[in-house]
């Protein structure tokens, strides 16, 4: 991304103050002064993050079709009609990207198979009672119940998620809607969801416990509900021990932290977590910690990739898609150069 302006335009930039100040006659300085105002815009919009806002806030956008040549008849540019925008998943997770040339589902579904293997692989998994906690729009509960045959429970706290997730239960053939059953609350309100009769073989929670409030008390009340010998399997987040010593720093990551609505309490490194769930009271407690560049790194790629795909595409990037796409990919590979927290994949057991 040129942030710089190239070095004429830097020395103009740079020199044209003075160049004002010492001119005369009055005409001059007026030139000057125009073109000042001009090498600064110039160099403005030539950052793609002020180009994107300076056309959302003058509500045009280039809207660039694919281009053709004037001595071609259609060029590419039907390629706009070509382009399938439904999607194919409402996967939310941060994926797992062990392969190459993933699309954001791959990487998703490989994360829950990652916490299925934790938790002993589809042998272990088949045909058991799974409740799959902070379900997004529902595909980890499809994908559990038409690959491994589970009969799931699913929970989410937002409306606009359940919606989603319900329609899509009802487009889904009989056997696998009898298999599932989506319930909209919090993983915090177990026992107000739940009967207390209700017991599960694994209780399944990707890439969200660290937002409930707090991931303590979830893990406490899931206890309750949990078949004897019954399994808890998470993907999480911890924080990098060390990361946080200094106060400036850890004030900062608290900030941020309340700021992306996750509870301070929750954010402890593998071996505090470790230490939280035995004093729950699991026992047979494994967690393993994932390099940040298997997750941060691969999703970081993954979504310059998609950026670069819709704008080859012809669908030029809104500001807000900007953002959503490239920003948030800096912010990942930050992630991965600073190294402050960690991915980790936890499996725990209810005693027999
Ligand atoms: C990063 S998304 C992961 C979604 C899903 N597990 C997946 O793999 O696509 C985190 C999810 O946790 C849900 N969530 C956050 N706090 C929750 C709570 N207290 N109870 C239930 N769900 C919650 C959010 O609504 C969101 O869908």
């Amino acid at each position: 991304m040129a942030v710089l302006p190239p070095l004429p335009l830097a020395t103009f930039i740079l020199l044209a103050p003075i160049l004002y100040h010492f001119s005369s006659p009055p005409a001059l300085s007026v030139v000057i002064l125009y073109a000042h105002s001009a090498s600064i815009i110039i160099w403005l919009t030539s950052i793609p993050e002020i180009r994107l806002l300076l056309q959302t806030v003058l509500g045009f956008s280039s809207g660039r079709a694919l281009s053709h040549s004037p001595s071609e008849m259609y060029g590419l540019q039907h390629t706009l009609y070509n382009i399938d925008v439904s999607p194919q998943g409402y996967w939310f997770n941060m994926g797992l990207w062990d392969e190459k040339n993933m699309v954001f589902a791959d990487g998703c579904r490989a994360l829950v198979h990652k916490v299925i293997d934790a938790l002993g692989g589809q042998d272990k998994v088949r045909n058991t009672r799974v409740l799959d906690v902070g379900f997004g729009c529902g595909d980890s509960c499809f994908m559990m119940a038409e690959e491994y045959g589970c009969n799931v429970v699913g929970i989410t706290i937002e409306d606009s998620q359940y919606e989603i997730a319900q329609g899509r239960l009802l487009k889904l053939t009989d056997t696998l809607n009898s298999k599932i059953n989506l319930l909209k609350g919090s993983a915090t309100d177990l026992s107000k969801l739940l009967n207390p009769k209700d017991k599960f073989d694994i209780i399944v929670a990707v890439d969200c416990a660290y937002h409930f409030d707090t991931r303590w008390s979830f893990l406490r009340s899931s206890l309750g509900h949990l078949s004897h010998s019954g399994q808890i399997g998470l993907f999480d987040v911890a924080i990098q021990p060390n990361a946080f010593n200094h106060p400036l720093k850890r004030w900062l990551f608290d900030k941020i932290c309340s700021g992306g609505n996750i509870p301070v309490q929750n954010m402890v490194n593998a071996d505090e977590y470790e230490a939280k769930l035995q004093e729950i009271g699991y026992v047979d407690i494994h967690i393993e910690r994932i390099d940040v560049e298997r997750v941060y790194g691969g999703l970081a790629r993954f979504l310059k990739q998609h950026a670069a795909n819709l704008t080859e595409a012809g669908l030029e990037l809104s500001f807000g898609n900007y953002n959503r796409l490239i920003t948030v990919a800096k912010v990942l590979d930050l992630l991965c150069w600073g190294k402050w927290i960690e991915p980790v994949v936890v499996t725990a057991k209810k005693p027999m």
